[in-house]
């Protein structure tokens, strides 16, 4: 494709025609200019380098040095969980749920995430033509979060439903019609409602759960108030659910489009973990980042004054042809090999890098692995997918499949 001078790029691609194959809208944009303004007065990054840098700086924060955020003006401090803070609170917050949120406890939840996946793959299978956003890649990301949180089966339905609002309230607030803000606040509130009753019951009898692993760091001094407590435990769900369940859903759409490279997955032993990867890079289930700067900041030959708001677009930049061979194909060995590619930015980079990462891939890995195995004759039921409006957030509303 041609560049084209910035000034021609008109970048709509929060638009509904644009959400079921944003890249071309991406890529115009990047080969145009490394940073387009935004109508609404931001920032948009389109390349790799300028994207890490940012990511990787600390002085690109959540908020300036007087605590404005432009994407998100009305929401309090004491409301944002440490995804949303700076140091010296995100370090401290992330550094106590590390400890409760260890690689020992995600090892531990292996079996659990067989099982799902062989559960919900019997059941699908005996159906042979399903949605399989409903029959698979929703419930099972929502049956590991819930159970590793200590959340019991008969309220896991709660949690779909918050988590999908959440999900939409995840998009820089400035984009959002008042409707989806009043109802990002009430998931919320009702998130956190819920979980200082299980709390409360996880502090008289403590089980083997984060919930109950929380509350004892809590309790433990004042390391943890009440309310970041509740913070973080809305934030783990949100943020371990709707991006597991479009990994998996995206995951399998690439692979049904891709036939070569399904065909190659099923003769190949061992390459789950590198297709994995392979699918976040090209499929990222949060499309961009956000950050504020603190005080005078250059970036992609632009000088940037404190407060000045920028969109890091990680899926664009995942697609940039200067760090990747061939970006716009799924090439499931890019990451196989003794020279596998440069990392993509589909769990960010610096302090805020993904906490999940390896739940993450490992539900995605048992998941996938599963489905191409056991449904060989695995087919798209339909070219017509309709997206979800959100923005950062991004998977088509249902994936109906053929699996025998
Ligand atoms: C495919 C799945 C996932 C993707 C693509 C993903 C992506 C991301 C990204 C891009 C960020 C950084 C956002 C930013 O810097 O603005 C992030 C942060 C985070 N993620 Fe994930 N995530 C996934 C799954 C999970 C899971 C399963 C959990 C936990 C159960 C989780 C927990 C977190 C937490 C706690 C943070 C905040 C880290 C911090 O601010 O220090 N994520 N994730």
């Amino acid at each position: 494709m041609d560049s084209a001078a910035p000034e021609q790029v008109v970048f709509d691609g929060f638009a509904q025609e644009h959400r079921a194959d944003p890249y071309p809208r991406y890529r115009a944009l990047r080969e145009a200019t490394p940073l387009y303004r935004h109508p609404v007065g931001v920032h948009l990054m389109t390349r790799y380098h300028d994207c890490a840098a940012a990511l990787q700086e600390p002085k690109w924060a959540r908020a300036d040095e007087n605590g404005f955020n432009p994407f998100a003006p009305e929401v309090k401090r004491e409301h944002l969980p440490f995804l949303w803070l700076d140091p010296p609170d995100h370090t401290r917050l992330r550094g106590l749920v590390s400890k409760a949120f260890t690689p020992r406890m995600v090892a531990g939840l292996r079996p659990l995430i067989q099982k799902t996946v062989d559960e919900l793959l019997d059941a699908a299978l005996k159906v042979g033509e399903v949605d399989l956003i409903e029959s698979f890649a929703y419930p099972l990301p929502l049956t590991v979060i819930c159970d590793m949180l200590g959340v019991p089966r008969e309220d896991h339905h709660l949690f779909g439903g918050w988590s999908t609002v959440l999900a939409r309230g995840a998009d820089p607030g400035l984009l959002l019609p008042p409707e989806d803000l009043t109802a990002r606040a009430r998931a919320m509130q009702d998130g956190k409602a819920y979980f200082q009753d299980l709390i409360a019951q996880r502090r008289a009898q403590p089980r083997d759960d984060l919930v109950s692993a929380l509350a004892a760091v809590e309790e433990h001094g004042d390391l943890l108030s009440e309310s970041e407590l509740l913070n973080t435990c809305v934030m783990l769900l949100n943020a371990g659910f709707e991006t597991t369940v479009s990994l998996i859903a995206h995951g399998t759409l690439a692979l049904m489009r891709n036939p070569d490279q399904l065909a190659l997955w099923r003769v190949t032993p061992d390459i789950a973990r590198y297709t994995v990867e392979e699918l976040l890079r090209y499929e990222p289930p949060v499309q961009l980042a956000t950050r504020v700067a603190q005080g005078r900041l250059e970036l992609a030959g632009h000088t940037f004054t404190s407060g000045d708001g920028i969109v890091l677009l990680l899926a664009s930049a995942n697609r940039d042809g200067e760090v990747f061979e061939d970006p716009d194909r799924l090439d499931i060995t890019r990451y196989a090999g003794p020279t596998p590619a440069p990392a993509h930015l589909s769990f960010a980079k610096g302090i805020h890098f993904c906490l999940g990462t390896a739940l993450a891939r490992l539900e995605a890995e048992i998941a996938l692995d599963a489905l191409v195995r056991r449904a060989p004759r695995l087919e798209l039921a339909t070219e017509q997918l309709t997206y979800l409006e959100n923005l950062s957030l991004r998977r088509m509303q249902a994936l109906p499949v053929h699996l025998r």
